[in-house]
């Protein structure tokens, strides 16, 4: 089968790197490129966020299964379009989308879902946001942009200096078009990056994983988008694992199919755990970056039938094997 990745990071190449080890893949094509991907695949440089370029090149290369790496595609409606020409495409749509490029539709769900997670309120100007941060004596607040930031639109504000110039710059533009932003509490406790695979009926458990995000040591300094990761994570236990699934993935897949929204592709929730009770901090709706690379060398199962049992909606047939290495 020929398949086609979108995407030019460490998650793509671990991807494509996995696919390349099914027995059922003839061919990978990669639209991005970067150094390790092209020793095994044939990579195309192309400005993935040009949606109507990318969909004639796919459509151009008539891929048997087309896999999407990266969330700004997706929240671009990549799947709505392929799958309009019915092409078979592993990812969620745009309206899914929204759960990771819109802070607060995402915490709006997370509210009216009753899904374990930090008080927010949102604002639409600085003045009224910085009265609020004012009121709470810019105690421990987290301040976010509403969009995507690459994981870098997000302050942790011990100071009302530090809140202040946060507000400022997220409305002056520093992450592109926020014109919202929300603020909610600090939570104190671990990050855990939990994942799973949905068909839209079926979901199953895909693994966990530490990811480091702030820079300096002791956790100092502001967030990246990730500089290293671990799988599985150290504070994984069944106890724990019921609870992710039952107050968090479940609530969260119902309450979008009451929107009317079928969730497809992996769903990726980070996650706060305090005193082994989970908190939501944020969805995404890929596999994490550098995560990626450390869960995929651990699956024992075909990649691609995987994927295909997703897009087909088979994902009941499907059992997912592990390897036992960390
Ligand atoms: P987000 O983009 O919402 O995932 O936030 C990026 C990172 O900021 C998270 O991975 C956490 O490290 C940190 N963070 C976000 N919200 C909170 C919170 N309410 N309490 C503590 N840390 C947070
Ligand atoms: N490593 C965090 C992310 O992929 O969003």
């Amino acid at each position: 089968m020929k398949v086609l990745v979108v995407g030019s990071g460490a998650r793509e190449h671990a991807i494509i790197w996995r696919l390349s080890k099914d027995n059922n893949v003839d061919e990978i094509i990669c639209l991005g490129e970067n150094a390790g991907i092209s020793e095994i695949a044939k990579t195309i440089e192309v400005d993935i966020e040009n949606i109507s370029l990318i969909r004639e090149i796919i459509i151009d290369h008539n891929p048997d299964l087309v896999v999407i790496g990266p969330e700004g595609p997706l929240s671009n409606g990549i799947t709505d379009i392929l799958s309009d020409e019915n092409i078979k495409v592993f990812g969620p749509t745009k309206n899914a989308a929204q759960i990771e490029s819109s802070k607060i539709f995402s915490k709006k769900l997370m509210l009216d879902n009753d899904i374990p997670t930090a008080y927010a309120e949102f604002f639409n100007n600085a003045e009224k946001a910085i009265s609020y941060g004012k009121n709470k004596g810019f105690n421990n607040l987290v301040i976010k942009a509403d969009g995507l930031a690459s994981g870098k639109g997000v302050y942790i504000c011990e100071k009302s200096k530090e809140a202040e110039l946060a507000i400022k710059e997220i409305f002056g533009g520093k992450f592109g078009k926020a014109k919202n932003l929300l603020i909610e509490e600090f939570l104190k406790g671990e990050e855990m990056s939990y994942f799973i695979i949905s068909d839209g009926k079926t979901i199953k458990r895909f693994d966990t994983a530490q990811d480091h995000k702030r820079v300096l040591e002791g956790d100092k300094g502001k967030n990246t988008g990730g500089m290293g990761a671990y799988s599985p994570s150290r504070l994984i236990n069944d106890n724990l694992d019921n609870k992710i699934i039952s107050k968090i993935i479940e609530p969260t897949i119902r309450g979008l199919k009451r929107m009317g929204i079928n969730y497809q592709g992996f769903l990726y929730a980070g996650l706060m755990i305090v005193d082994n009770e989970p908190y939501l901090i944020e969805y995404n709706v890929r596999m994490g970056d550098p995560e990626c690379q450390t869960i995929l060398p651990k699956l024992k199962s075909n990649l691609l039938e995987l994927f295909l049992s997703c897009c087909n909606e088979k994902l009941n047939e499907v059992e997912i094997k592990w390897h036992n290495e960390k």
